[in-house]
């Protein structure tokens, strides 16, 4: 079963609006190099105020693919109103995002997200065209002791539930453990594997196999780009989030460059 990878640069709270831009034509040089069916799909999520910075590359071929989509770091599930500080799926949408990330570990530590804003977040995502990037990973507590796929499999459930099998097939999953986002050490490829073989495999529970051969699970924690091959090279990641090493134009063309080596982006 081949999936396109792909390859999402999740900015944080990082760049201000002319670092934003710099970055994103740095990225946008590169890219307009290859045509979209020979690049993985390449996401860059920057901060709120600098969406209007960025916008998505389509390709000049005649594919009708993208070069370079946007994305959102997080969103409400309700479409409008008394919600400060807070943006909507259609707000993202109308700011040329076409994916949001969703229930990552850093918003359910600090701002203490559930899975059940999760699985609304999945929903409104979809419901509005937007794929949700669903966030997932263990501490190293879990870690330690031996709870890890118990952890993750729950979240996965929680993430997921009431959502058809065919939007399932849509969305993706990042399997981030939060002991290796922005640690520099990287979950050994052969287990990161391990775990996305499993998350496909609860996938298959509860929304069919067919779904779980079309969802798209990647990487996340200290992707850089002396990891990015051996990451790519196992049969159930598809691809990577991230963080640090896409806040510069070098490592992360480096890092699509390098997925463009080890596996066939041409689907
Ligand atoms: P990192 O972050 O690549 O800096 O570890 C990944 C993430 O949090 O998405």
């Amino acid at each position: 079963m081949s999936r396109k990878p792909i390859i999402a640069g999740n900015w944080k709270m990082n760049l201000c609006q002319s670092e934003a831009k710099s970055l994103f034509e740095g990225i946008c040089s590169f890219v307009s190099n290859y045509k979209a069916t020979e690049l993985p799909c390449v996401v860059i999520a920057p901060v709120f105020t600098s969406l209007c910075c960025v916008h998505p590359v389509s390709c000049d071929c005649g594919c009708e693919g993208y070069k370079l989509s946007v994305s959102g770091q997080n969103c409400h599930w309700e479409s409008s109103g008394a919600y400060t500080g807070e943006i909507s799926c259609e707000m993202l949408k109308d700011a040329g995002c076409s994916y949001c990330i969703i229930g990552h570990s850093e918003r359910r530590q600090y701002f203490s997200e559930t899975d059940e804003m999760i699985n609304k977040k999945a929903k409104a995502c979809l419901s509005c065209g937007l794929t949700p990037i669903i966030c997932c990973g263990e501490s190293l507590e879990q870690r330690e002791s031996g709870v890890t796929d118990e952890w993750i499999s729950s979240q996965i459930r929680a993430a997921l539930s009431g959502i058809s099998s065919e939007d399932v097939s849509r969305c993706v999953i990042a399997y981030e453990p939060i002991w290796a986002i922005g640690t520099g050490k990287s979950c050994d490829a052969e287990e990161a594997n391990r775990v996305c073989a499993m998350i496909r495999k609860v996938v298959s529970e509860c929304s069919g196999q067919s779904a779980a051969d079309s969802i798209r699970i990647l990487y996340g924690g200290s992707v850089k780009p002396s990891t990015i091959e051996e990451q790519m090279s196992k049969s159930d990641i598809d691809g990577a989030l991230i963080g640090g090493a896409s806040l510069k134009a070098d490592s992360f063309n480096e890092i699509i460059e390098k997925t463009m080596k080890t596996c066939s982006c041409c689907v």
